[in-house]
């Protein structure tokens, strides 16, 4: 596939040697499936009282006090959701992971589009809204699209009647420590030949610590926002614009390793 984007011309030739990609997505890459950004233009902090409202309801602690809120705000995620359809740029990051000898891909996302896009080999650090466990016997469960969207209170477990969490990591909560494994050794401790960050305003370390990494290592660094963040004066190549755009550029820009 052919895009109208032009890549700086010393990037095209860069790639033409890339046999592993990771890559590094958040809230922005599924902005075009229709799912509000956090912060940014037409993220949810841009009215700051709905903002904490919705913050508060996704913390640790309202699950532990009101459960009930807590599933309401995600069923809320889960309407954004429900419909949404994988974008280009999810769409191009599945068609990378075809490509290449190796492809890992690190999202903050929790909306499951890069999975749906056909993503395999996925890092989901913040977890899965469609994902469940139960706050009793910690057996895992999934919700369906439907089901999450008509949601008014917090489900039960089906083993034990226990109350069900939903499985992803909320405000004030740890990371789960098997996925900091796999960042740290997918993606710090051996950085792939590229590292895409798209989508993200590239806040926490768990985000910014595989990009310094492979910048130290000498690999190419790409980041594609159309606004700036604290990596944009770090990376190789910022490209200033959307995960829609420059990904299917990309794409198309490296060799097919597996002939596709
Ligand atoms: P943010 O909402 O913080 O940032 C979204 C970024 O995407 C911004 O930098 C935008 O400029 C950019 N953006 C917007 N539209 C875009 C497009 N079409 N293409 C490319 N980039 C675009 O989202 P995250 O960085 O994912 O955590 O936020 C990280 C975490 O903050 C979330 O996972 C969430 C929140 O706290 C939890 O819920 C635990």
């Amino acid at each position: 596939m052919h895009s109208e984007i032009l890549l700086p011309p010393d990037l095209l030739e860069r790639l033409s040697g890339v046999r592993s990609v990771g890559a590094i997505t958040g809230a922005g890459v599924s902005a075009e499936s229709g799912i509000p950004t956090y912060r940014g233009r037409g993220g949810i902090y841009d009215d700051p009282e709905a903002g904490d409202r919705t913050v508060e309801a996704l913390s640790g602690h309202t699950l532990r006090d009101d459960p009930d809120r807590t599933w309401r705000a995600v069923a809320e995620l889960g309407r954004h959701a429900e419909h949404a359809e994988p974008g280009a740029g999810h769409r191009a990051l599945s068609g990378i992971e075809a490509r290449v000898e190796r492809f890992v891909l690190l999202t903050q996302n929790v909306d499951g589009l890069h999975q749906l896009a056909g993503t395999r080999n996925v890092i989901d650090i913040h977890g899965s809204v469609f994902a469940t466990v139960c706050m009793g016997c910690r057996a895992t469960d999934r919700i369906s699209r439907a089901a999450l969207a008509t949601l008014e209170r917090s489900p039960r477990c089906e083993s034990c009647g226990g109350t069900v969490r939903p499985d992803v990591v909320l405000f004030g909560e740890m990371l789960p420590m098997d996925k900091i494994e796999r960042i740290l050794l997918e993606l710090v401790g051996d950085p792939p030949d590229l590292l895409i960050v798209a989508g993200t305003s590239a806040l926490f370390p768990y985000i910014t610590d595989p990009v310094m990494s492979a910048i130290r290592r000498g690999r190419i660094t790409v980041e594609v926002n159309p606004e700036r963040t604290n990596l944009s004066r770090e990376v190789a190549f910022a490209l200033s614009g959307t995960a829609g755009e420059y990904l299917p550029a990309i794409e198309s820009a490296l060799p097919d390793a597996a002939g596709h």
